[in-house]
């Protein structure tokens, strides 16, 4: 039986049957067989080194009402922030000064002339203070090509946009079905991104309610068909403020949602060995090794959160997650102990780029 399995793995590139066949695999040594080709095919690419990228949750205003999401526009039990350039650039200078080579900002989505001027002057302000020793990924959400060419100018050099599904039949049951929430702008999107000259990262939520192996299978083939340069993606976790809430008894049980996490992992490492794969926050909130094990099973990329802690809580997508008080888990000497004890090596310093990406427009 396990022939057969090891047999499958050692191709490098999976059909839909072949990848819905691996997706099943049964908890234990079928699944741990699959987790570790994925540390394998990481070793021999990228390397047992990980990435460090800063989080700056800079604004949880959303214009949006993803179905999903804590933060969403019509949640009035939020209380909303915007971080101001003082600590937007205290989190900055303490990355750099760490050598975390990089910097994630995320908001939730904002399309106003103000919003967009307001990121460019922080790219700017943040390159200014930094020596321009950073390098940036903004996350925020569907933009016009002139705000991406903008934001670009200014120094964004990565860009995160996740598709959340790729069934477009379950992208509507998500999402409200309105102009402000349409599958074919988020693909235009990731093109718009893409011609912009963005490395571009990409990547969907696991354990969806009504989400199959298929639909998973289908998200791996697409990432592949996109030829996506970077993945974040991790399980879905519910939130008692959505919408969605009430579907949390449909859902496959935690531990099966965290499970297929580790093996998206392990699987489109597989088909895709030099792009960046993140091990996303959801895995640690189902896990307190969550990050550890998204990185054995092929992640090379963390990020730590650098929000003011007073804000972090304010920013939650979905219930428990970790680390709303922690600033101690940030240095780099805790990081190092955490990463060194699996025997990985962080690389300070360093931009950090998709070697995906550098493959691709070397051409
Ligand atoms: N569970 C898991 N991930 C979520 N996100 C938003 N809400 C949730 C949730 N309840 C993810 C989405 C979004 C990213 C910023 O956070 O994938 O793109
Ligand atoms: Fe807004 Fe993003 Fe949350 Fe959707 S997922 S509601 S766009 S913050």
């Amino acid at each position: 039986m396990n022939a057969a399995l090891i047999q499958l793995l050692s191709k490098t590139a999976h059909s839909r049957e072949e990848l819905i066949r691996l997706l099943s695999a049964e908890p234990g040594n079928e699944t741990d067989i699959i987790l570790q080709k994925g540390l394998e095919v990481k070793a021999a690419h990228p390397g047992r080194k990980v990435y460090l990228r800063g989080l700056i949750e800079l604004s949880n205003r959303c214009a949006k009402n993803c179905y999903y999401c804590g933060i969403r526009g019509g949640n009035r039990k939020v209380e909303r922030y915007t971080l101001s350039d003082r600590e937007v650039l205290n989190a900055a200078g303490f990355a750099w000064h760490e050598g975390f080579g990089s910097l994630v900002i995320q908001t939730g989505e904002r399309k106003s002339k103000a919003f967009s001027l307001h990121i460019e002057r922080m790219l700017k302000a943040i390159h200014q203070a930094t020596n321009n020793e950073l390098t940036i990924t903004l996350s925020c959400g569907e933009q016009s090509a002139e705000t991406y060419r903008r934001w670009r100018e200014a120094g964004a050099h990565r860009y995160l946009l996740r598709i959340e599904t790729t069934n477009r039949e379950l992208f509507y049951q998500i999402h409200p079905r309105n102009r402000n929430h349409d599958f074919d702008i988020r693909l235009q999107s990731l093109d718009l991104l893409r011609q912009e000259g963005y490395q571009v990262g990409t990547g969907v939520m696991i354990g969806l309610p009504g989400q199959t192996l298929a639909d998973l299978a289908d998200d791996l083939l697409f990432f592949k068909s996109q030829d996506i340069d970077m993945v974040g993606m991790g399980p879905y976790i519910e939130h008692v403020d959505t919408p969605m809430y009430p579907l949390r008894t449909k859902l496959w049980p935690a531990a099966e949602r965290f499970q297929r996490g580790l093996l998206m992992i392990a699987l489109l490492r597989l088909q895709m060995p030099w792009i960046n794969i993140a091990a996303s926050t959801a895995l640690e909130t189902l896990d307190p090794l969550g990050r550890q094990k998204g990185i054995l099973a092929g992640a090379n990329v963390v990020m730590p959160n650098l929000t003011p802690v007073v804000d972090r809580k304010k920013y939650q997508l979905y219930d428990n997650k970790p680390n709303l008080d922690k600033d101690a888990s940030l240095s780099t000497v805790t990081l190092n102990k955490v990463i060194s004890a699996i025997g990985e090596t962080i690389n300070l310093h360093q931009a950090g780029d998709s070697l995906h990406f550098l493959n691709r427009t070397r051409k």
